[in-house]
């Protein structure tokens, strides 16, 4: 079943967590691209006040404990995309009320157990319902997933995916460090690494090793095994064994400081000075191939990527019904091309 295409004529678009730190960049991100956004969530002091600094939006409290406010929120809307995390509490219900109103769902979750209940739970209901759904469409999951399906380009399969990750530094936000919390309680402690075809947990500190960036960046210390929303959404399509995640250790250090302080907005659009380079390489009998992002801020350049995806499924070919990877539903290559200069400088091999 595909999904029926004929929403290209409405740009209503409802965000749930709307006034959250990413939700508001991908609300503003919206009304650049000509969408109308219907601002959700479950503070209407909070929507009402966002909704003065984005004149046009209409304002649709929800609670995903109440299916009934959520129906209220998306009914008219041509997609919705979820920016309210932790993902394991807001996923599941934001989802069926996607498929009851029978519309795409995006989100943005990092959380790769709530991306990977996504894929498990809903591959299913969502070709029933006929609604394409996106999970980790954003820096974390969709971004590393483009790239290294760009990277494969023509290889049916790699013997290895690794992603590396150098952040300038990690001021993280409330909700990074509540779902780090509960992904953490989820793990019962221990970390996760995709090795051997499956999801396996590990215990112990992850090991530190080095990676060497392109340059400027060059040669960092990275924490190994710093597995991310990435390693749920590309063995969902792209054949390896193995996937390695790297992270730099001074942006761990940074997430983790007891004294972590929330992001500062340092441009008019609203983004940190953080940088970041994110490199894929994917490696088959000995020959590598590579492909590079760099940008600035992690939770800003969520913001084009969920609407680019929203837009291309709103108003490309009929999309497939179910679940799917970035990597999966789009063309890698023509996508991270359509977000290169503005958003992202990129150098694929
Ligand atoms: N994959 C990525 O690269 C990426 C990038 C950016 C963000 N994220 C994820 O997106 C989520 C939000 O991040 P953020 O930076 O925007 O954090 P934030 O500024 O703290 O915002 C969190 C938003 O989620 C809402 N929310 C949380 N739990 C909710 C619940 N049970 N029901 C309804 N709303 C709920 C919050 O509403 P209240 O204030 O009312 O609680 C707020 O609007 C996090 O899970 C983060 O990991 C992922």
């Amino acid at each position: 079943m595909t999904t029926q295409n004929t929403k290209v004529s409405n740009p209503v678009v409802a965000v749930v967590g709307a006034y959250g730190h990413t939700g508001r960049f991908v609300v503003a991100e919206l009304r650049r691209r000509g969408f109308v956004p219907i601002l959700s969530g479950r503070d209407a002091d909070r929507l009402h006040a966002l909704a003065t600094t984005q004149p046009g939006s209409e304002v649709r409290p929800a609670s995903v404990d109440d299916p009934a406010s959520l129906d209220r929120a998306l009914a008219g809307a041509a997609a919705v995309i979820n920016c309210a995390g932790p993902f394991a509490s807001t996923s599941a219900p934001v989802l069926d009320a996607a498929l009851r109103a029978r519309i795409p769902y995006l989100d943005v979750a990092a959380e790769l157990e709530a991306v990977a209940d996504t894929f498990a739970g809903y591959a299913g209901p969502a070709r029933d319902a006929g609604v394409v759904v996106v999970p980790a469409m954003a820096f974390y999951g969709g971004l590393g997933d483009l790239l290294a399906t760009a990277a494969m380009d023509d290889w049916p399969a790699a013997d290895r995916i690794s992603i590396a990750y150098a952040l300038s530094s990690w001021h993280p936000t409330r909700g990074t460090r509540v779902t780090g919390q509960v992904s953490a309680r989820r793990r019962d402690g221990r970390r996760v690494v995709y090795a051997d075809h499956r999801m396996r947990y590990r215990t112990g500190e992850a090991p530190v090793t080095q990676w060497t960036f392109p340059a400027p960046t060059g040669t960092q210390a990275v924490v190994a095994e710093f597995t991310m929303a990435d390693s749920a959404t590309i063995p969902t399509h792209l054949k390896t064994p193995d996937i390695r995640t790297y992270m730099s250790v001074a942006a761990v250090a940074d997430l983790r400081a007891a004294d972590a302080s929330p992001p500062v907005a340092v441009d008019e659009q609203g983004r940190s000075a953080q940088t970041f380079v994110v490199e894929v390489v994917v490696a088959r009998a000995g020959e590598t191939r590579r492909a590079v992002a760099r940008g600035q801020d992690i939770y800003a350049v969520t913001a084009p990527l969920v609407v680019e995806a929203t837009h291309r499924v709103l108003t490309g070919p009929d999309a497939p019904a179910g679940v799917f990877a970035a990597g999966a539903l789009f063309d890698a290559r023509d996508f991270l091309g359509s977000l290169s200069p503005r958003h992202l400088t990129l150098d694929i091999g």
